[in-house]
């Protein structure tokens, strides 16, 4: 996964996003007391203003080329647990909505990326203590022999506490064709916390859309106490284009002119071609790009360089790519 996109701290340590010490002081349960001084909150504004999850949502649309049916759902979920707040400053009853989610879609389509914001977006709403995100796959979870499945599980719940447990490729937890697959037991207890700890655990499972159909049907409990199904699509191609200015400008670097055309003209490619990964793969073609670049330059030992020319991605720096000649050996229709 390159970068790792997500920590996880250990049990009680404040989270780089948490207002000070609101990671330890706002106790579970009491929902009145969750969001740190938003208890004499009375108005939509207020809420957002004391709890600073307006800079989140903003960041969210600002810094996320696309997914705009994404962005809508999250403000819906946001919109909810503001509206829980002001009901409970008067006094109003109800239980903690539950908010566990299935992000589904295909690799790079910003599943993860989108879970750590969700993250950050529950806790400074109050709903979740600390507000990190733990991501796991059935590894994590499921031992290899008898016994060693409900520790592993429970320790995994018990680091995710207070935070996202983001479970990637999470039909894997389930294999029909094993009849002792030990999955079953790491699904029953996270059943039971999804369960019981809805209002300090939010669990997202995450994977393939079809795949996670198929899970789903085959595991009804679970489903059943999925609230929120995100589904993120495919980026247009020119949406991985703006996603390509992005990463170039967060790295200091530039296309030249004509450079942009070329990479346009190399994602045209790309997507036909196989172990296409959406905005994964744009990253992965900018670093080559970078490498490309580097050489270039590292072959004119006596030049000296200005700022322009170190920041600077050539059209010919994205050409020399492979994935251009592959093309060009199989002609598409
Ligand atoms: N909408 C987006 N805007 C900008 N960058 C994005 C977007 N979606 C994904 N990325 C970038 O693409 C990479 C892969 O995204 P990720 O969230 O890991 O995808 P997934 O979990 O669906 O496989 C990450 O480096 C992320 O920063
Ligand atoms: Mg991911």
């Amino acid at each position: 996964m390159g970068t790792p996109l997500y920590s996880i701290p250990g049990p009680g340590a404040p989270t780089p996003e948490s207002p000070a010490g609101a990671g330890q002081a706002a106790a579970s349960g009491a929902a009145a007391a969750r969001v740190p001084g938003a208890g004499e909150a009375h108005t939509v504004g207020e809420v957002l203003a004391q709890s600073q999850a307006a800079q989140v949502l903003d960041e969210l649309d600002r810094e996320l080329v696309g997914l705009a049916p994404i962005k809508a759902r999250i403000r819906d979920i946001a919109a909810l647990l503001v509206i829980d707040k002001l009901r409970a400053n008067l006094g109003i009853q109800a239980q903690a909505p539950s908010l566990h989610m299935s992000f589904t879609g295909n690799p790079g389509t910003g599943k993860t990326t989108v879970a750590l914001r969700m993250a950050q977006i529950l806790h400074r709403l109050g709903y979740v203590r600390r507000g990190h995100l733990v991501a796991v796959t059935r590894d994590d979870l499921v031992g290899q022999y008898i016994g060693h499945t409900a520790p592993k599980t429970r320790e995994v719940l018990k680091r995710a506490m207070g935070g996202v447990l983001f479970i990637d490729e999470a039909y894997y937890l389930y294999r029909p064709e094993n009849e002792r697959d030990y999955g079953q037991e790491a699904i029953e207890i996270l059943l039971q916390v999804m369960e019981n700890q809805r209002d300090d655990l939010v669990v997202i499972l995450a994977g393939y859309k079809d795949r996670m159909e198929t899970f789903f049907r085959s595991n009804p409990g679970l489903s059943s106490r999925i609230a929120h199904h995100l589904d993120f699509p495919d980026y247009a191609p020119a949406d991985l284009l703006s996603i390509a200015d992005k990463l170039l400008t967060q790295q200091n670097y530039r296309f030249a002119p004509g450079a942009r055309a070329t990479f346009a003209e190399y994602l045209a490619h790309r997507i036909r071609q196989p172990h296409f990964a959406n905005a994964r793969s744009v990253r992965n073609a900018l670093d080559r790009a970078r490498l490309r670049q580097a050489s270039r330059l590292f072959a004119e030992v006596e030049r000296r360089f200005t700022a322009e020319d170190l920041t600077t991605i050539e059209s010919a720096d994205i050409r020399a790519s492979r994935v251009f000649q592959a093309a060009a050996a199989s002609p598409q229709p």
